[in-house]
């Protein structure tokens, strides 16, 4: 591998724990304001120092993170659908390869629609896309299944989509947790990380989705709302990083969650005043 694409995958997945934890707040694209994602500079601010890497979209980019601060960047650059329109296969490339150089990201991501209707489109575009970050040194991210495919989520289609991404020359993958979710990572030669999907009941699911997973050999996660949307982000993130980054139990992480989720309240209670 060249040393560029290396340097680069190795900001996403740090080489000392083999493991990276991506923030993503991409979900406007295609999701409109999102709910506690309605000011995007407001809920990534607090949370960019414990990311290891920040995935989104050129203009969230540009408008609500300051480029002085040193996090890398997954740039999404497939979209052209929304959530209310007919299709959300519907995607194309959206972003240059030029634009990405001078955003100076770290890797860049799409989705693939894979059994869907724009299946062909989205797999010619990942195939294009790896070609150009090629060129570069620049990752490229596939991201399987997304908003209404989510009804697939079992480790056959999974499977499938994450194979068929890591043959189309994607350097990592992100798909959702399911059951033998083993099987989804054996089968697919590229490093996998997990979404974190709608939020889930409680902070402890989230914390177990994220230790199931990486226990199935996942190399880290991809997660948005089940961070942004806690009442507690900054405590939910540190909880996430120690079962990542430190192996830590999910009854270690919970407990580590409670601990900081007063002293968030606190923080909270004290600038509100
Ligand atoms: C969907 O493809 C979006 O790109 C999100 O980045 C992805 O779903 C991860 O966010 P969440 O953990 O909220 O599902």
């Amino acid at each position: 591998m060249d040393w560029g694409m290396k340097n680069r995958l190795a900001r996403i997945i740090k080489p000392e724990t083999g493991r990276g934890v991506m923030l993503a707040v991409d979900h406007g694209y295609f999701l409109g304001p999102t709910e506690r994602l309605e000011v995007p500079r407001k809920t990534i601010q607090p949370l960019l120092p414990y990311a290891d890497s920040l995935m989104l979209t050129r203009g969230v980019l540009r408008t609500s993170v300051d480029a002085n601060f040193p996090v890398p960047v997954v740039l999404r650059v497939s979209g052209g659908a929304s959530i209310i329109g007919k299709d959300l296969s519907n995607e194309k490339i959206t972003t240059s390869i030029k634009e990405a150089i001078r955003l100076n990201v770290t890797a860049l991501a799409l989705s693939i629609f894979v059994g869907a209707q724009h299946e062909h489109e989205s797999l010619i575009s990942l195939a294009k896309l790896v070609d150009e970050g090629e060129e570069y040194g620049i990752p490229v991210l596939a991201v399987t299944a997304v908003g209404k495919e989510l009804e697939k989520r079992d480790a056959r289609y999974l499977s499938l989509a994450c194979r068929i991404a890591a043959e189309f020359g994607a350097h990592l993958v992100k798909t959702y947790y399911c059951e033998n979710f083993e099987k989804v990572v054996e089968s697919c030669p590229v490093p996998v990380i997990i979404a974190g999907g709608p939020k889930l009941a409680n902070e402890l699911d989230a914390l177990q989705l994220t230790y199931d997973a990486l226990q199935a050999g996942a190399v880290g996660v991809d997660m948005g709302r089940n961070i942004w949307q806690s009442d507690y982000p900054v405590s939910i993130i540190k909880a996430v990083r120690a079962i990542v980054h430190e192996n830590a139990s999910v009854k270690e992480a919970h407990e580590l969650f409670n601990r900081l989720k007063n002293k968030e309240q606190t923080t909270k209670t004290a600038t509100s005043v």
